[in-house]
């Protein structure tokens, strides 16, 4: 890409897409140029916060918008894939937010328009660029706690769940799992090198009375191509949580490595050793620093003309993973990958 500044416009302006927009903000040669969102009190609040000279009505506005060389897709779930491909067939490149799509044709049907159209196609997984997670990741590459046989990984919001779109089947496609659930797939599979999935197990249910339509509670059985199993817990309004979003906790022959709190314990059983780094102090959990290196990330794929990573291939797998999720609760029965 030759351009000096990639212009960036944004489909939706709701909560995170502020924190793609401050990510931005420090990514030397992206600039927002245009935003659209329906309601117009908050598309011109968000143009007014972030300084963007454009702010539309519509996606086809942004589509049709020539200083627009890519888009920040962060809509409620079932919109994902059409405004995906919309994008790609307009020439832009994509951000979209996770789940990228609602069903595996969906994803499917998003990465093959991203490969003929040629262009970037990423998926907001951003614990992959988490600093934490990226240590762990490191340390178990390394061979710090040797062969991992087994994980356990939290996708968990404890007294809270959100409402809105967020609970609307047709428009979020799914509850806990799609929502949190994916977080953790993503990061358990992250952690241990990016597997495919051979078989899933999973109950999903519908039990803090708190919302009807989609479930709030998710617990998966995920046999790995690399011989590890892991169990995936997700949830909304659970009255407890064994760990923040993404925590993972990694069994390996030569060790344990925990994610969220954040330590590698090594060595053997009769002396242990542990290593236990100092990281910045968080802001929140969900830290701006992750939003601002996957900004990073998406900004320099298209500079440089290749994949980003999380792309479409990891986005789909996950997709896969949730349903056959959804599949082995509802048909009672594991579902082969
Ligand atoms: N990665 C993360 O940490 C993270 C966190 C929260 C949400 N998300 C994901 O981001 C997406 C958005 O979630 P949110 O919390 O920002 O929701 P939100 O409701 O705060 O924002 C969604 C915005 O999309 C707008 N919108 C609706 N239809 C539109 C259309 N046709 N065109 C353009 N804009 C439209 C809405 O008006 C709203 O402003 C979801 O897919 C969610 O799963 C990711």
């Amino acid at each position: 890409m030759s351009k000096e500044n990639i212009g960036i416009g944004f489909v939706g302006a709701g909560y995170i897409a502020h924190a793609h927009a401050r990510a931005l903000a420090a990514v030397p040669g992206a600039r927002i140029c245009a935003v659209c969102n329906p309601g117009e009190e908050k598309r011109l609040a968000f143009a007014r916060t972030f300084g963007i000279a454009r702010a539309y009505a519509s996606i086809a506005e942004v589509l049709a918008d020539p200083t627009v060389d890519a888009v920040v897709i962060s809509t409620p779930n079932a919109l994902h894939a059409e405004q995906t491909i919309a994008a790609l067939a307009a020439g832009k490149h994509v951000f979209v937010e996770k789940p990228m799509a609602c069903t595996v044709a969906d994803a499917e049907a998003m990465v093959g328009a991203a490969q003929i159209r040629n262009r970037a196609l990423m998926v907001g997984h951003m614990w992959r660029f988490d600093r934490e997670a990226r240590f762990i990741a490191e340390s178990v590459e390394t061979g710090a706690i040797g062969r991992i046989f087994r994980t356990t990984s939290y996708g968990i919001h404890a007294d809270w769940g959100p409402d809105g779109w967020f609970t609307n089947r047709d428009l979020a496609c799914g509850g806990a799992i799609a929502d949190m659930g994916i977080h953790a797939i993503d990061t358990t599979r992250f952690l241990i090198g990016d597997p495919d999935p051979v078989r899933v197990y999973a109950h999903v249910g519908t039990h803090t009375g708190r919302v009807s339509e989609v479930d709030d509670t998710g617990i998966i059985f995920v046999e790995w191509k690399n011989g590890v199993v892991s169990t995936i817990e997700a949830g909304w309004w659970h009255p407890h949580m064994d760990g923040p979003e993404a925590a993972t906790r990694l069994y390996g022959d030569g060790g344990y490595a925990s994610l969220f709190p954040t330590f590698v314990r090594g060595g053997t059983p009769e002396e242990r050793t542990e290593e236990r780094p100092d990281f910045p102090t968080r802001q929140e959990h969900c830290d701006q620093h992750m939003y601002t290196a996957q900004m990073q990330e998406f900004a320099a794929a298209i500079r440089d003309g290749r994949s980003p990573r999380p792309g479409g291939a990891e986005g789909l797998m996950n997709t896969r993973i949730v349903a056959a999720t959804y599949t082995a609760a509802q048909e009672h029965r594991v579902v082969e990958l």
